[in-house]
């Protein structure tokens, strides 16, 4: 077999082999194919995409590209839940807890933060001796024993996706339904769960700006999980602004609790109980979406769910402190206000921007080993649908230093939108896609 055909094949529109689809993944990850004619044939996938029976043959390979995580160790269903990028996403840190206290086993493993995007690791190490890493036997172990850990996505984990990806950045050939599809799929079926909730992002914070592209990459990866006999639901969620209130992985764990104390923010508390209701019927301890939503709330109003994030933090090393007493987490010395300049409605606010300010604060990387404050960070103070006069406080800015925040103080400003009307109201969740 050689590269230069499968180049031409697609080039021309033709239908990769399985075999083929395999050739390319193993001889790219080991080095054999180079970086030019790997670079060749994805512009001609952008552009002649894929079929479905090629884009599971592809996604099956990448997963098998490195270490496939056996969870069968693990009593009951596993359900894994990924989100497409989200800016100030907190659901995993609310998820994790609320579900497991629920009775579904959770054996999650995250990622760190990269770009406009945050990572759940980053996150959760912001709390004071929380540790990410685990021996796979701990991991099995502490998920038995308490229903849930979270831990880091090694290295080892699909790396013809993560080779692939960088290339894919610097060759303009991110956007294809196909790819992310397969790249976020291959990583999903390697970490081993039996099912998956998919949170895919529309709007303008997406990867994807077109409805109709977005509702393509959902169908097409709710077809590979199940061809590949996982469970897969999608919900295609609203992102035209951040979610709940808080950007920043201090800000964010803070949110988490006060989220799974029944007084988190509606957007953040509606979403986590829409991929909740998912998880739990997938998992099979609810008998239906009805059955699943009143257990969730039980675990929220109980303190069940809140006592369940204690037991993990405790479990993973870190001191519980922080959740009766939120200023032992890391705090940023310098907090300022960003106000609005004129009065009407937010109808909508800008989150890849917010997110980029949030990285610029010090909260994110640029590059994937910069180090990260985890104390600082953006709350914001007023959301979509929010009426604001002139010199109200749209933000609050947690900076490491005045000058951070004086900077940036422009740019928060102007990725506020603020109209003459109110917006119409608009739905969380656009969508359900499933196999059924
Ligand atoms: N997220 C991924 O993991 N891969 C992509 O290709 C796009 C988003
Ligand atoms: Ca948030």
């Amino acid at each position: 077999m050689r590269m230069y055909d499968l180049i031409k094949k697609k080039r021309d529109g033709g239908e990769l082999t399985e075999a083929e689809i395999r050739f390319l993944i193993e001889g790219f990850t080991k080095g054999d194919i180079p970086d030019y004619q790997m670079s060749a044939f994805t512009m001609a996938v952008f552009f002649r995409g894929m079929t479905d029976r090629e884009t599971t043959a592809l996604t099956l390979a990448m997963a098998r590209s490195g270490d496939v995580i056996d969870l069968s160790g693990i009593d009951g269903v596993k359900v894994d839940k990924h989100s497409t990028g989200g800016v100030g996403d907190t659901t995993t840190l609310v998820l994790a807890p609320l579900v497991a206290a629920c009775g579904a086993p959770v054996a999650k493993m995250s990622g760190r933060a990269l770009g406009h995007t945050g990572g759940t690791l980053d996150k959760l190490e912001s709390i004071p001796g929380f540790s990410v890493y685990m021996t796979p036997e701990q991991f099995v172990d502490s998920v038995n024993r308490l229903k849930v850990a979270v831990i880091g996505q090694t290295a080892a984990i699909a790396p013809a996706d993560g080779k692939w990806y960088k290339l894919r950045d610097v060759t303009a050939t991110v956007e294809s339904v196909p790819l992310i599809a397969a790249s976020i799929m291959s990583k999903k079926l390697a970490a081993g769960a039996d099912a998956l909730v998919l949170d895919v992002k529309a709007g303008r914070g997406a990867f994807l700006k077109k409805f109709e592209d977005t509702l393509k990459l959902a169908e097409t990866m709710v077809s590979i999980g199940t061809r590949a006999g996982r469970r897969t639901v999608a919900l295609i969620t609203d992102m035209n602004q951040p979610l709940g209130r808080a950007i920043g992985n201090a800000l964010e764990v803070k949110e988490a609790v006060e989220t799974l104390q029944g007084r988190g923010p509606d957007d953040l508390t509606e979403l986590t109980l829409a991929l909740g209701t998912e998880m739990l019927v997938l998992a099979q301890v609810a008998e239906d979406a009805t059955d699943a939503r009143r257990r969730l709330g039980e675990a929220i109003r109980s303190g069940r769910a809140l006592e369940k994030f204690r037991e993990m933090v405790v479990n993973q090393g870190g001191d519980p402190a922080f959740i009766d007493d939120p200023s032992r987490l890391p705090t940023a010395p310098v907090r300022v206000v960003v106000e609005a300049r004129a009065s009407g409605w937010v109808d909508a606010i800008d989150g890849h921007e917010l997110g980029d300010v949030t990285m610029l604060l010090g909260a994110g990387r640029r590059k994937q080993d910069d180090e990260i404050d985890h104390a600082v960070g953006l709350v914001l103070r007023a959301k979509v649908g929010s009426r604001v006069e002139a010199g109200d406080v749209l933000c609050e800015v947690h900076a490491a230093r005045p000058e951070d925040a004086a900077a940036l103080t422009e740019r928060i400003r102007a990725a506020f939108s603020i109209g003459p009307r109110p917006p119409e109201p608009r739905p969380l969740v656009l969508r359900r896609v499933s196999a059924d």
